[in-house]
């Protein structure tokens, strides 16, 4: 009876353990935002996106809902980059973005589809 009440202790210490895994794994996901992504104001860069009809554009080149023009393992793989495509769109068609919002609009287009941590 003894071995068992150890194997019961046993199991509820690694019960514990992975918890605390799951939580510093968790924790570190969320540090893993790109440096220069870490203030980026991600609301308003969803505005900014809405605002200035992205997706309406990207709908009539792929279809579907438009972002399969965003493509994570496409020519664009790093932050930078990400921000510097944005950049790019802002400039060739005008949209007038300062820079600050350049980076939102990366930051938020990172979130939900590039996922780069650098
Ligand atoms: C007038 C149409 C149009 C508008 C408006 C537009 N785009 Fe695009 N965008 C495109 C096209 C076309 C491509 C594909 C270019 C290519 O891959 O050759 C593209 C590609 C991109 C890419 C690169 C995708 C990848 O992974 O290669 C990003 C990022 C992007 N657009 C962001 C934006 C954002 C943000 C806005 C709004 C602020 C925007 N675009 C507005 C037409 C548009």
């Amino acid at each position: 009876m003894r071995h068992r009440h150890f194997a019961r202790i046993a199991v509820i210490g690694s019960v514990l353990m992975l918890a605390s895994l799951v939580t510093a794994v968790s924790v570190s996901a969320q540090s893993s935002v790109p440096a220069i992504f870490k203030d980026a104001d991600l609301k308003l860069g969803e505005e900014l996106i809405a605002q200035h009809k992205c997706t309406a554009c990207h709908v009539r080149k792929v279809g579907g809902d438009g972002s399969q023009i965003y493509r994570p393992l496409g020519r664009i793989n790093t932050a930078g980059f990400l921000r510097g495509m944005v950049e790019q769109c802002n400039t060739a068609l005008n949209l007038g973005m300062f820079p600050e919002d350049v980076t939102d609009v990366a930051a938020a287009l990172n979130r939900d589809h590039y996922k780069f941590s650098q």
